[in-house]
């Protein structure tokens, strides 16, 4: 699979004061796949997805993949992609267009499967991160998410160690301030048109520490 045959598209112009109401998150689509690699590719590098990885993730029964879609021109800016497995989320993947970066896209994805996690009332985050991926791993601290562990030797092409990383509890009343502004964040970018086509835009509000999980937590101390 060469970069030649998925080319980078020129990203769209994006302004941070209007670029909102130009973004659209929507489901993930197995039709998507190839609109991915040219992302993908330069994200990742030598052991990055193909399509079928995206197709047979679209599948998955477990899965919640989105994208973060260019509404003007329709072009791909960034995608991501959560398990949900019994009370646990884990982040499988998640990357914005190299064109675009460091202009908030990150961030709206984290934000925005931090929302999925609770709806879904997932008791906490989890993903790995390369050792050497400081890019990835400052945008993981500043939404709450610490070190828990490694994993020697975790990714192939290069023998690096990853990173375990986790959010705090979803409902832990200790974490209110941080959890609190990320969800506000989620909603506020999750109003109007922002999660067309996803089940969030019919979905009752947020009840930020709901009863079970505040129980729980009670419970737990
Ligand atoms: C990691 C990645 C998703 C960040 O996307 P982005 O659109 O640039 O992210 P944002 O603009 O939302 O940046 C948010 C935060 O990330 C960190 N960050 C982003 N770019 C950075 C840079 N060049 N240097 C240091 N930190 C950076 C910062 O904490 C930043 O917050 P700040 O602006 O307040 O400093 C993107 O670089 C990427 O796709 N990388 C390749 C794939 C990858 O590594 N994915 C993670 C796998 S675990």
């Amino acid at each position: 699979m060469t970069a030649e045959k998925y080319p980078l598209p020129t990203p769209p112009e994006l302004k941070r004061e209007t670029m909102m109401q130009e973004l659209l998150i929507r489901p993930m689509q197995k039709a998507d796949a190839p609109f991915l690699l040219p992302i993908e590719i330069p994200s990742f590098g030598r052991f990055h997805w193909n399509e079928d990885s995206f197709r047979n993730e679209v599948s998955n029964q477990v899965a919640n993949y989105f994208v973060l879609i260019h509404k003007p021109t329709g072009q791909f800016l960034g995608y991501a992609g959560v398990w949900f497995v019994v009370d646990e989320g884990h982040i499988t993947t998640l990357a914005t267009h190299p064109g675009v970066r460091s202009m908030g896209l990150g961030e709206l994805l984290v934000t925005h499967l931090y929302g999925l996690a609770y709806q879904a009332q997932m008791l906490l985050l989890t993903l790995e991160v390369r050792c050497s991926n400081f890019l990835a791993q400052n945008l993981y601290y500043k939404y709450g998410f610490h070190m828990v562990g490694t994993r020697p030797r975790y990714y192939q092409d290069t023998q690096e160690d990853a990173l375990l990383l986790t959010t705090p509890l979803l409902g832990d009343l200790r974490q209110v301030d941080l959890i609190n502004s990320v969800l506000a964040d989620f909603l506020e970018r999750a109003g109007g048109e922002w999660c067309d086509g996803h089940s969030l835009k019919d979905a009752p509000a947020l009840t930020p520490f709901a009863p079970p999980l505040n129980q729980a937590m009670e419970a737990s101390k």
